[in-house]
């Protein structure tokens, strides 16, 4: 075993120095064959590299243990409490290759933050920003061959954490892990940026108020798996979420978030604290705005959606997350409702500011809002 490097942090660290991580390397690695095959064809979440991190965590020692090892099956005793009552909490942030070879995130302190607010409303301990962003540097060294350089691909990086401590009783676990692994990725729909079409659920609530919509917990996901279900059997790609007391204002999907585009061209986004803040939203109209566009975060509800896109109000809008990127919505389907056509196309604004954000990504254009962190030195 070998001790990486590992900066002295700074800021919000509990410790002076930060985690020192222990690396053991896979003695089973695929070859560069393999991993080629792999990268000409990612998908989305499909396959995974070589190593994992590790972070242990415990109320007597807390955070300790730092490791980057071989990726596996992980040991959970099965009465760990993730596995009966959901404390787990997670993150998405892809690492992105540059054309000089260079490997780079985006806002991954944003990512950071989100998670300590996850941790707070599941009872998880927090992990500092710094130790975050180390955690994601030490597995992306790790694997960096493993980042792709194709157009539109990168390394999907999914921090997370569970409540590992063996005990039934209800009560926030005392023992914890904390993990990063890494896929590769190409698109997450498989039309690429094609517009896509929603499902409209009207039986079913992501989150209440109250709630944990605003955590990136998996209880979310799961109770979004069944309307998701309905979405595909409609020939939908996503499920969008009502507010769950008088179903009336628009929330999120099941894994992105919603922007509506006005005539003016006005930019219009749900404003709940039952949604997921997303990063990629937050810095879309961060690049509107200084382009000049108008924007608001508000209350919205379906029959603005509806009356808006019928008058001409409306004329664009799009789904965004870290995994779609910036998606075109053609049309929004459920029981009596449906608004615009499968057959209509991406929006020039839409499309205008995929580009701006993938070209800070990807290196393209220059980051002047200093959100690009490297990864590989
Ligand atoms: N909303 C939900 C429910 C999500 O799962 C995601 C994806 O992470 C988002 C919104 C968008 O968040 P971000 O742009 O930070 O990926
Ligand atoms: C992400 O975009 O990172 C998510 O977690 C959402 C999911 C659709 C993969």
């Amino acid at each position: 075993m070998t001790t990486t490097d590992n900066a002295p942090a700074s800021g919000d660290t509990p410790s002076e120095f930060g985690l020192q991580f222990e690396l053991t390397p896979s003695s089973t690695a695929r070859d560069d064959a393999e991993r080629e095959v792999i990268l000409s064809d990612p998908g989305f979440g499909k396959h995974f590299t070589d190593h994992m991190v590790t972070i242990d965590w415990s109320l007597d020692a807390g955070w300790h243990d730092a490791s980057v090892h071989p990726y596996g099956p992980l040991q959970l005793d099965p009465s760990a409490s993730v596995l009966h009552y959901a404390q787990e909490i997670f993150e998405g942030l892809k690492a992105y290759r540059h054309a000089d070879g260079s490997v780079w995130s985006f806002r991954p302190d944003a990512n950071a933050r989100r998670l300590q607010r996850s941790a707070r409303r599941l009872a998880l301990p927090e992990l500092s920003t710094d130790d975050f962003v180390e955690s994601i540097r030490q597995i992306v060294r790790a694997d960096l061959d493993w980042v792709p350089s194709a157009p539109e691909t990168s390394l999907y990086l999914r921090p997370f954490m569970i409540a590992t401590e063996a005990f039934l009783g209800v009560r926030a676990a005392q023992e914890v892990a904390y993990h990063v692994i890494a896929s590769p990725a190409g698109a997450y729909f498989t039309g690429g940026v094609s517009p896509v079409s929603i499902w409209l659920t009207t039986n079913y609530a992501r989150a209440g108020k109250g709630g944990t919509g605003a955590a990136k917990t998996g209880g979310n996901y799961a109770s979004s798996l069944l309307p998701q279900q309905e979405a595909y059997e409609n020939g939908c790609q996503q499920v969008l979420f009502l507010d769950s007391s008088e179903s009336n204002y628009i929330e999120e999907l099941g894994g992105m978030n919603v922007v509506l585009v006005k005539k003016d061209g006005t930019l219009v986004t749900p404003d709940s604290d039952s949604i997921l803040e997303g990063i990629t939203r937050d810095s879309i109209l961060e690049l509107a705005e200084a382009r000049g566009h108008r924007v608001e975060r508000r209350r919205v509800t379906i029959d603005e959606w509806r009356d808006g896109v019928a008058g001409g109000d409306i004329v664009e809008v799009f789904a965004c997350g870290t995994a779609a990127v910036v998606v075109p919505i053609a049309e929004l389907k459920g029981e009596g409702i449906h608004i615009g056509s499968p057959a209509a196309e991406g929006g020039e604004l839409t499309m205008s500011l995929r580009a701006e954000l993938t070209d800070i990504q990807y290196g393209r254009r220059p980051d002047v809002h200093g959100w690009m962190t490297r990864l590989d030195a």
